[in-house]
């Protein structure tokens, strides 16, 4: 057995590793883990309190992947409502579907009575008023929101430096391999902008005869890469954890104009072994991890990588001065 989780799953691990011990089935496990992080309003990328979109509106991802039937469930741009794992768990267990966005996803919520939520908290309200307040031009606050917003949208390179969506791998006592991940994405992104963490392949995948991977960080590059799903197959050519990670820090290595933002890769197989590592990370980044040996979960730094960076380092702090709240 194992569970790992990134540096923004803190608030669940503990629980997801009881459950675990006790028995129960990664998928459980993992959602009442994520479920807890999701209601962690330090956790500013991730369900109540996460960072809004350009329009001030906080739109969440999440998924849900079981290892042994391959069978996903994942919600997109997701708006009012308190844990979207749940939703996209249900996306897997009660609809023919793997993937809903939108206001589809809203109303399949609704139907399932998931539970509404505000989602805007006093300190993510303050940030959006403070960078309204600050980067639009007069003419453009006058006609808001009908006016163009791809300018907004460059100006707002990821505002998290160090913080992230939550992703969760587990292999459960019956040998399965499961994923799980939610986030509130990029902050100030353009409305509707998906990032990895719905989308299976990019941001997570699980298959229990191998192992499973889930990244955190900018969305947009393990997309463009196919990260996830790219380790377990390298798992399945027969490399190692280690290996598979290292193989998919080079094909990111290798995409055209370097990262926009960091990239974290999480990946453990289908035997207990795990490796982390931090692409562009920073010293701190950590993660956590749990097996039937330790008396509770443990922090540990992760591996640092550097390649070439995109985005100026300049916007990114720049972005910090209304998320300082
Ligand atoms: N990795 C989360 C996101 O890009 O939205």
């Amino acid at each position: 057995m194992i569970i790992l989780t990134n540096n923004e799953g803190k608030s669940g691990i503990g629980m997801t590793a009881e459950l675990l011990r006790d028995g129960r089935a990664g998928l459980d496990a993992v959602e009442a883990g994520i479920r807890l992080v999701e209601d962690d309003e330090e956790v500013r990328t991730v369900g109540r309190g996460g960072w809004p979109n350009l329009l001030g509106e906080v739109e969440l991802d999440a998924s849900v992947m079981d290892g042994s039937t391959l069978r996903t469930g994942a919600v997109g741009g997701l708006k009012g409502f308190r844990h979207p794992v749940s939703v996209a768990r249900a996306v897997m267990e009660r609809l023919p579907h793997e993937l809903l966005i939108g206001e589809g996803a809203a109303r399949f919520a609704t139907e399932t009575g998931a539970e509404r939520c505000e989602l805007l908290a006093e300190h993510s309200r303050k940030a959006y008023a403070r960078w309204f307040e600050s980067e639009v031009s007069a003419a453009d606050k006058a006609a808001w929101p009908n006016v163009p917003l791809e300018r907004y949208c460059h100006d707002a390179v990821d505002p998290e430096i160090g913080k992230d969506t939550t992703v969760f791998l587990a292999l459960d006592r019956a040998r399965n391999v499961v994923a799980g991940t939610s986030t509130s994405g990029w902050g100030w992104k353009y409305p509707g902008r998906l990032g990895d963490s719905p989308v299976i392949g990019a941001g997570s995948y699980a298959d229990s005869r191998y192992g499973a991977c889930a990244c955190t960080g900018a969305g947009e590059m393990t997309i463009r890469a196919g990260t996830a799903r790219a380790v377990v197959l390298y798992m399945k050519m027969g490399m190692s954890v280690e290996r598979a990670v290292s193989e998919a820090v080079d094909d990111m290595r290798a995409l055209k104009g370097g990262l926009i933002s960091r990239v974290t890769i999480h990946a453990i197989d289908a035997v207990g072994n795990h490796h982390v590592v931090a692409v562009n990370g920073l010293p701190g980044n950590h993660y956590w991890v749990w097996t039937p040996g330790m008396a509770r979960p443990e922090r540990r730094a992760c591996e640092l990588v550097q390649i070439s960076e995109g985005a100026p380092q300049s916007k990114r702090i720049a972005m910090q001065v209304y998320t300082d709240v």
